[in-house]
C-alpha cells in the first residue's frame, strides 16, 4: 500500500536564535531535514512531501535536486493546517505518515510498525514516556486504557499534566480519514492553532481503532528546539555510529571522542585514536592506524598505512604501508604510492608521489609528479604559481633533492639526479646529474666584528 510521507518543516525555531532555518541545522554534518528525508526514503512504495514556511528559500535549495514535492505553508497556523497543505498532492488510496523535520533520529523500523497499523485502516500514534513531559501533548486514555484524545500542554488541566505519556507528533493515518477530519479542525484552543492532534478525538468518536506505539528511546523521538538539544542529539548519533563501527571490529580508543560526518568504510583491525573527525566518504583498509586529532575527508587509505597525530587529509588516495605525519596536510589530488612517507609540516596538493619516496620535513609539494624511491629534503618548495598560472614539477625515480631547495616550475629533475641543498632550480636537470644553483661561499680571513661606538 502506498505511503505519502509528509514532513513538517515550516516552523521558525526561534529558540535556535539563528539565521538558518531550524531544520537546516546539521547533525553529523547533514541537515536534520535530510536525515528525516533519508530515513523516509527507505520506506517501500512511498512518496515524500515537505511542508516549508520559515526560511523557505534556503530549505528549497536543499530540496532542489531531490525527489520530493514541496508545499508552502505561508502562515504557520498549526500542525493540522501544515498537514492540510500537503494533502492535495497525496494519493487517494493509502496512508499518510507524518514526520517532523526537527526530529532527526527517527528510525525506519519504528515507522514500519506504525505503517503496519495504519494500513489496516487504523490510526497509529508514536508516543513516549517522559520524565518531564512539560510542553508535550498528553495521551488521554479511557478506563479500558484505549486512547481517546490528545490534549496539548497549554490546554491541559493540572490532572492531565500529570500524565507522563507524551505525543511525539509522529503518526500514520489512512489518507481517506485524514481528508475527512482535517477540514473539521478548529482553532479554538489556547494557542489559536489548528492542532493535528485533535483528529485523535475524532477517530475515537468514530470508533476507529487507535494504536499507540511507544518509542523505545527518548532520543529517537527527541525534537530539536535549541542548540543544547542539537548538541545532545549530535552526541547521541555519534555514539550510535561509534557503536556500529566497534561492532564491526574497529578499535576506537574513546567512542565519546569520535566524529563521523559522512560514511566510513572499514576493513579489519583498524585503530583510531581520540578526537579524529571523518567527513564525506572515507575508506580505511585493513590494519590502518590513525593517531589522535586527525581530520580525514573524502579519502582512501591503503592497508597497513599509519597516519600520525594532527594530520589533515582531504581528497587523498594512499597506498599500502605508507606513513603520514605527524602534522601533515594533504590536499585534494594527492596520491601516495605504497611505502611512501610524508613527514611533519609537509603540505601537498595535486601531488603524485611514487612508491617508497619520502618527503619528510617542512615542504610544499604542489602540482608535482614524483617517481619511486626519491628523497625530497627538508624545506623543499615547488614554486608552482607565478601569481596567475600554475605549473608542474616532475621529479624522476631515485632523485635526491637537497634541503632548502626551490624548484621553480615548470621544471623537471631527471632520474637519479641530485640537487644540492639551497639551490633555486629554474632549468631542467638531466638524469644522473648534480645541479648546484646557489651563491658561492666566500671566506674572509681576519674578519673583525663590529664593536660598539664610544659616546
Ligand atoms: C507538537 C504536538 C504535541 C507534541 C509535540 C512534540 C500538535 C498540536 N502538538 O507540539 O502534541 O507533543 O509536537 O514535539 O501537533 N509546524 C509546521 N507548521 C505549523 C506548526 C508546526 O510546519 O504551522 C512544524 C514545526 O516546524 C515542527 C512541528 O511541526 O517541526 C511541530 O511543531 P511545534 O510548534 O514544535 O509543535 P508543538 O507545539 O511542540
Ligand atoms: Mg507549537
Amino acid at each position: 500500500m502506498h505511503t505519502d510521507v509528509v514532513i513538517l518543516a515550516a516552523g521558525q525555531g526561534s529558540r535556535m536564535k539563528s539565521a538558518l532555518p531550524k531544520v537546516m541545522h546539521p547533525i553529523a554534518g547533514k541537515p536534520m531535514l535530510q536525515h528525516v528525508l533519508d530515513t523516509a526514503a527507505q520506506i517501500p512504495d512511498s512518496t515524500r512531501h515537505v511542508v516549508i514556511g520559515h526560511g523557505a528559500d534556503l530549505v528549497r535549495s536543499l530540496l532542489a535536486d531531490q525527489d520530493v514535492t514541496i508545499s508552502l505553508q505561508a502562515e504557520q497556523l498549526g500542525t493540522g493546517h501544515a498537514v492540510a497543505q500537503a494533502l492535495p498532492v497525496c494519493q487517494d488510496e493509502g496512508v499518510v505518515l507524518i514526520l517532523y523535520g526537527d526530529v532527526p533520529l527517527i528510525q525506519c523500523s519504528t515507522l514500519m510498525s506504525l505503517l503496519a497499523q495504519a494500513r489496516q485502516g487504523h490510526v497509529a500514534l508514536l508516543t513516549v514516556l517522559l520524565a518531564d513531559p512539560t510542553g508535550y501533548g498528553r495521551i488521554l486514555r479511557n478506563s479500558d486504557n484505549a486512547v481517546i484524545a490528545i490534549v496539548e500542554h497549554k490546554d491541559a488541566t493540572d490532572a492531565q499534566r500529570e500524565i507522563a505519556e507524551g505525543n511525539t507528533g509522529i503518526m500514520a493515518v489512512p489518507t481517506a480519514l485524514l481528508r475527512q477530519w482535517l477540514p473539521q479542525l478548529s482553532s479554538e484552543n489556547a494557542q489559536g492553532e489548528y492542532y493535528l492532534t485533535d483528529i485523535i478525538a475524532m477517530a475515537a468518536q468514530e470508533t476507529i481503532p487507535i494504536h499507540a506505539i511507544m518509542a523505545t528511546s527518548e532520543q529517537e523521538v527527541q525534537g530539536v528546539n535549541n542548540r543544547q538539544q542539537l548538541a545532545q542529539l549530535e552526541r547521541c548519533h555519534q555514539q550510535q555510529q561509534a557503536n556500529l563501527l566497534m561492532a564491526s571490529g574497529v578499535t576506537l580508543f574513546d567512542p565519546t571522542r569520535f566524529d563521523l560526518r559522512g560514511k566510513l568504510f572499514t576493513g579489519q583491525d583498524i585503530v583510531i585514536d581520540i578526537n579524529c573527525v571523518f567527513e564525506g566518504d572515507v575508506t580505511l583498509a585493513d590494519g590502518v592506524e590513525i593517531g589522535p586529532h586527525c581530520v580525514i575527508k573524502n579519502s582512501t587509505i591503503g592497508a597497513g598505512t599509519r597516519i600520525e597525530a594532527h594530520s589533515i587529509l582531504d581528497g587523498v588516495v594512499v597506498g599500502r604501508e605508507a606513513v603520514i605525519g605527524p602534522f601533515a596536510r594533504l590536499r585534494p589530488g594527492t596520491e601516495l604510492a605504497d611505502q611512501s612517507k610524508i613527514g611533519n609540516f609537509v603540505e601537498t596538493k595535486k601531488a603524485i608521489i611514487g612508491q617508497g619516496s619520502k618527503v619528510n620535513h617542512l615542504s610544499y609539494i604542489g602540482d608535482t609528479l614524483i617517481g619511486e624511491q626519491a628523497n625530497i629534503g627538508a624545506g623543499t618548495i615547488t614554486c608552482n604559481y607565478d601569481g596567475v598560472n600554475k605549473y608542474t614539477t616532475q621529479i624522476g625515480h631515485g632523485a635526491f633533492i637537497g634541503s632548502n631547495t626551490a624548484l621553480v616550475a615548470p621544471v623537471s629533475i631527471g632520474e637519479n639526479a641530485t640537487v644540492a641543498a639551497g639551490s633555486t632550480i629554474t632549468k631542467d636537470v638531466p638524469d644522473a646529474h648534480l645541479a648546484v644553483a646557489r651563491g658561492q661561499q666566500k671566506l674572509v680571513s681576519h674578519w673583525k666584528r663590529p664593536s660598539k661606538r664610544q659616546s
